[in-house]
C-alpha cells in the first residue's frame, strides 16, 4: 500500500494518477493536508517559503503518524507494508515521519524534498529504501539541500537512492520511471502492468 502525500496547494486526488503509475494494483491512501496556507492544503505551517514551523511540524508528524496507524488496523495493512510517497511538502512531512517513527513506513519515496529538521538523536532506519527524486535546477529545493537530506537518511541506515532529474520542482517522465523501477526493485509484491 502508498501513502501519498500531496504538495503545497494540491489534495488527496492530486497524485492518485502518479500513484497508479508507479505502483500499479497498489492500494493507495492518500488523505489531505489539514493546514490552509492561503486556501490552499499543506501537512504543516510553514513561517516563510522553505522555513518551517517545527513545533507545528512535530504535531503534524505525530497526527500523521497516528492516521497511518489507525488506517493500517482499518484496512488490514500488515506492519511494514505501508511506502510513502511524497512531493514537495508532502515529501517534507514523510521524511519527518521516517525520522521521528521509523516503524510506521517501509519506505519513502521523496520527490523534491527538503531537510524537515537536522535529528538531535541518531535514528535508525534498518536498512529502509528511500529514493530522493531531486531537481537539478529546482529553484525551490537547491541541490545542496537534497544532498544534505541524502545525508541525513544515509546516517540515519537508511537504504538511499539520490536520483538527479534535468528537471525543476516540477516532475517530469524520467522521474516516473525511476520512481516505477525502485517500487518494483524493493517492493515487489505490486503486480505488473499491464503490457
Ligand atoms: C512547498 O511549496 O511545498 C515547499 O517547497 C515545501 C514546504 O513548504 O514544505
Amino acid at each position: 500500500m502508498v501513502l501519498l502525500l500531496h504538495g503545497t496547494g494540491g489534495d488527496e486526488n492530486s497524485l492518485l494518477a502518479l500513484g497508479k503509475a508507479i505502483a500499479p494494483g497498489a492500494a493507495l491512501l492518500s488523505p489531505r493536508g489539514k493546514v490552509l496556507e492561503q486556501g490552499m492544503a499543506r501537512f504543516f505551517r510553514r513561517l516563510a517559503d522553505g522555513i518551517f514551523d517545527q513545533e507545528d511540524l512535530e504535531k503534524r508528524t505525530v497526527d500523521l503518524a497516528e492516521f497511518v496507524r489507525r488506517a493500517s488496523k482499518a484496512y488490514g495493512i500488515p506492519k511494514g507494508k505501508l511506502v510513502a510517497a511524497g512531493f514537495s511538502n508532502g515529501a517534507n512531512i514523510a521524511s519527518s515521519l521516517l525520522l521521528r517513527f521509523p516503524d510506521a513506513l517501509a519506505g519513502a519515496l521523496l520527490m523534491r524534498g527538503m531537510v524537515p529538521f537536522t535529528p538531535e538523536q541518531a535514528v535508525e532506519l534498518n536498512r529502509k529504501p528511500v529514493l530522493l527524486l531531486s531537481g537539478l535546477d529546482d529553484p525551490i529545493v537547491g541541490t545542496d539541500e537534497a544532498a544534505e537530506l541524502a545525508n541525513i537518511l544515509r546516517a540515519s541506515n537508511a537504504e538511499v537512492t539520490l536520483h538527479w532529474e534535468k528537471a525543476g520542482h516540477t516532475l517530469s517522465q524520467g522521474d516516473v520511471l525511476m520512481a516505477f523501477d525502485w517500487m518494483r526493485k524493493f517492493f515487489r509484491n505490486h503486480p505488473a502492468p499491464a503490457q
